[in-house]
C-alpha cells in the first residue's frame, strides 16, 4: 500500500503492527469494542489499525472525539464506501451511503423535517398531546395485551419478539400511515430476522476490507443480502401505493410529504433539482429501517435489565405510583417527574453501549487531529462503548448504577452526567431520530412498568452477554410478566 507522506510537523497515528493481507483482523477478534478498548490503553485515545489493506483511524477518547465531530466536524462527515453499504437501501441509504456533501446535506435536511412534522402533528383525539404520543400509547397497550395473552398460551414470552412489532408500528405509522398484526410474516420475516444484518453491518466486519472474503461461501452474508431484498421489496410495494393514492391536498404521512416535495419542486421554475425523486422518496427507508431496530433493541435490553435488578424495578414502579398513580397511562409531560426512569433508560444506553460504534466516518479531506496526520478517505471508527466505560469519567464503570444519573437530592437528572453518554454520535451525522427515540423509549417503558411486573423464567439463567454487531442484542430468552393489579 502506498502511503502518503505525513506532512512536515505532523506525525504518524500509533498502532499495532498489521501483517500482510489481513492487517490486524487477529487481534480486533469478536469483540471489536473491547478488543479496540483494550488497544487504546496501550497507544491512546486515538491510533491507527489495519483491516485488511485499508488503515482505520479509531477514537475511544470523549475529547478527541469531540474535536473531530465537532470542531473539525466537516472533515469527519463522510462515510466509506464499505462492500456491505451496497447493500442497505439499494446503496441509496441517507445513513450508508457515500452520497456527497451537498446531496447527503439536501436529503438530511428532508428527513429532519419530515420527522419533526409528523411526530408533532396534532392528535385527532383530544387524549393526546400530539401523534406520535398518540401512536406510542396504543401501541403499548397492543403490546401489554399481546404479552398477558402469550402469557397466558405458553407461561413465559420473547420480549424482543413482540416489542420489535410494537415499535415498528410507531415508525410505520409515521412513514407509512399504517400498523400491522403482531403475526404479520412479511413484517416479521425482516423484524424478527435482524440479527444477520447487524453481524455484517458492525463495524470492522472483516467482508468490507478484505475482498477475497466476499466470495467464499457465507451464510451470514447471503442472508444479509436477503433482508435487505425482503426489507426494500416491503417498502417499494407501500411506496407505489402512495403515488397511485397520492393527493396534494391530503398529506397522510412522511412518505406521502417526501413525494409531495418531488412533485411541488417540479413546479417551481427556480428550483435547482440536484437530487433525484428516487433519493427522496427513499429518504423513507432509512427512517423507517433505522426507526425499528434501535428501539426495540433498546427496549428489550430494558426489560433484561428490570428482570436481572427487581429492586431497581420496584423503585421505578413505586415512583411511577407516586408521581403518575394508577388512573392514568403515563404520557409524555410525566418524564420530568419520573427522575429515576430517566436516570435507568440513561443507564441502560451507558452500560449496555448497544450501538458500541457509530456508523462508520470518513475523512473528506486531508486532516490532522492532536498533531497527528489523517489523509482524505480514511475511515474512522468512533469507540461509544469506550466513552461510555471509561475509567476517567465513570466511578465503577461496569456497575449498573441509575442513580449515579441522579442529583444528590435524587430529585432530578444531572444534566452534566447525562451528557456524558455517547449513544447518538455527535454532530453533523449525529442521529436524527434522536428525540424521537428517548421520547418512545420513555413511554414504552413507563407505561409497561405501570402495568406488568417482569420476572425470570424458573430454571431458566439470564446470559446478558451481548452479541457483537451495528447495534448489539442479548441472547433471545424467555421471561414472565404478571399484570399489576
Ligand atoms: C444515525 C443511534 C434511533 C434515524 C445514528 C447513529 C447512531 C444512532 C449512533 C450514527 C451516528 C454517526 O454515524 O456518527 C441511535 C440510537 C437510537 C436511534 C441509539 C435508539 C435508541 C433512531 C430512530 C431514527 C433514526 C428512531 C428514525 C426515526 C437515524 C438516521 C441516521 C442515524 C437517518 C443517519 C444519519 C446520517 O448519516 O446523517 N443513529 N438511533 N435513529 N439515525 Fe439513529
Amino acid at each position: 500500500v502506498l502511503r502518503k507522506d505525513v506532512p512536515k510537523g505532523l506525525q504518524r497515528l500509533p498502532g499495532p503492527k498489521p501483517l500482510p493481507i489481513i492487517g490486524n483482523v487477529l487481534e480486533l477478534g469478536r469483540n471489536p469494542h473491547l478488543s479496540l478498548t483494550a488497544m487504546s490503553e496501550r497507544y491512546g485515545p486515538i491510533f491507527q489499525v489495519q483491516i485488511g489493506m485499508r488503515p482505520v483511524v479509531v477514537m475511544g477518547g470523549s475529547d478527541v472525539i469531540r474535536q473531530a465531530l465537532i470542531k473539525q466536524g466537516e472533515e469527519f462527515s463522510g462515510r466509506p464506501d464499505l462492500y456491505s453499504f451496497q447493500f442497505i437501501n439499494n446503496g441509496e441509504s441517507l445513513a450508508f451511503s457515500t452520497d456527497l456533501a451537498g446531496v447527503w446535506r439536501t436529503r438530511r435536511k428532508l428527513a429532519m423535517n419530515a420527522l419533526r412534522s409528523f411526530s408533532n402533528i396534532a392528535s385527532t383525539t383530544s387524549n393526546y398531546s400530539c401523534k406520535l404520543e398518540e401512536h406510542i400509547s396504543r401501541e403499548a397497550e397492543y403490546l401489554i395485551r399481546r404479552i398477558s395473552s402469550v402469557m397466558e398460551a405458553s407461561g413465559s414470552f420473547d420480549p424482543f419478539r413482540h416489542i420489535v412489532v410494537s415499535v415498528t408500528n410507531v415508525i410505520c405509522g409515521m412513514c407509512f400511515g399504517r400498523r400491522y398484526s403482531h403475526d404479520d410474516q412479511e413484517l416479521l420475516s425482516f423484524v424478527n430476522l435482524s440479527d444477520e444484518f447487524n453481524q455484517v453491518a458492525g463495524s470492522g466486519n472483516p467482508a468490507d476490507f478484505i475482498p477475497f472474503l466476499r466470495f467464499l461461501p457465507s451464510g451470514t452474508m447471503k442472508t444479509f443480502q436477503d433482508i435487505n431484498v425482503r426489507f426494500n421489496t416491503f417498502v417499494e410495494k407501500i411506496v407505489r401505493d402512495h403515488y397511485i393514492n397520492y393527493d396534494k391536498n391530503n398529506i397522510r404521512d412522511i412518505t406521502d410529504s417526501l413525494i409531495d416535495h418531488c412533485e411541488e419542486r417540479k413546479l417551481d421554475e427556480n428550483s435547482n433539482i440536484q437530487v433525484s425523486d428516487q433519493k427522496i422518496v427513499s429518504i423513507v427507508n432509512d427512517l423507517f429501517g433505522a426507526g425499528f431496530d434501535t428501539v426495540s433493541t433498546a427496549l428489550s435490553w430494558a426489560v433484561v435489565y428490570l428482570v436481572a435488578h427487581p429492586d431497581i424495578q420496584e423503585k421505578l414502579y413505586q415512583e411511577l405510583q407516586e408521581r403518575v398513580g394508577m388512573n392514568r397511562t403515563p404520557c409524555f409531560s410525566d418524564k420530568a417527574n419520573l427522575p429515576l426512569l430517566e436516570a435507568f433508560i440513561l443507564e441502560i444506553f451507558r452500560h449496555s453501549s448497544f450501538l458500541p460504534f457509530t456508523i462508520p466516518h470518513c475523512t473528506t479531506k486531508d486532516t490532522s487531529l492532536n498533531g497527528y496526520f489523517i489523509p482524505k478517505n480514511t475511515c474512522v471508527f468512533i469507540n461509544q462503548w469506550q466513552v461510555n466505560h471509561d475509567p476517567a469519567l465513570w466511578k465503577d464503570p461496569s456497575s449498573f448504577c441509575p442513580e449515579r444519573f441522579l442529583n444528590a437530592d435524587g430529585m432530578a437528572v444531572n444534566k452534566l452526567e447525562a451528557e456524558k453518554v455517547l449513544v447518538f454520535g455527535l454532530g453533523k451525522r449525529r442521529c436524527v431520530g434522536e428525540s424521537i427515540a428517548r421520547s418512545e423509549v420513555f413511554l414504552f417503558l413507563a407505561i409497561l412498568l405501570q402495568k406488568l411486573n417482569f420476572h425470570g423464567k424458573a430454571g431458566h439463567t439470564l446470559d446478558m452477554t451481548p452479541e457483537y454487531g451495528l447495534t448489539m442484542k442479548h441472547k433471545r430468552c424467555q421471561l414472565c410478566a404478571t399484570l399489576r393489579l
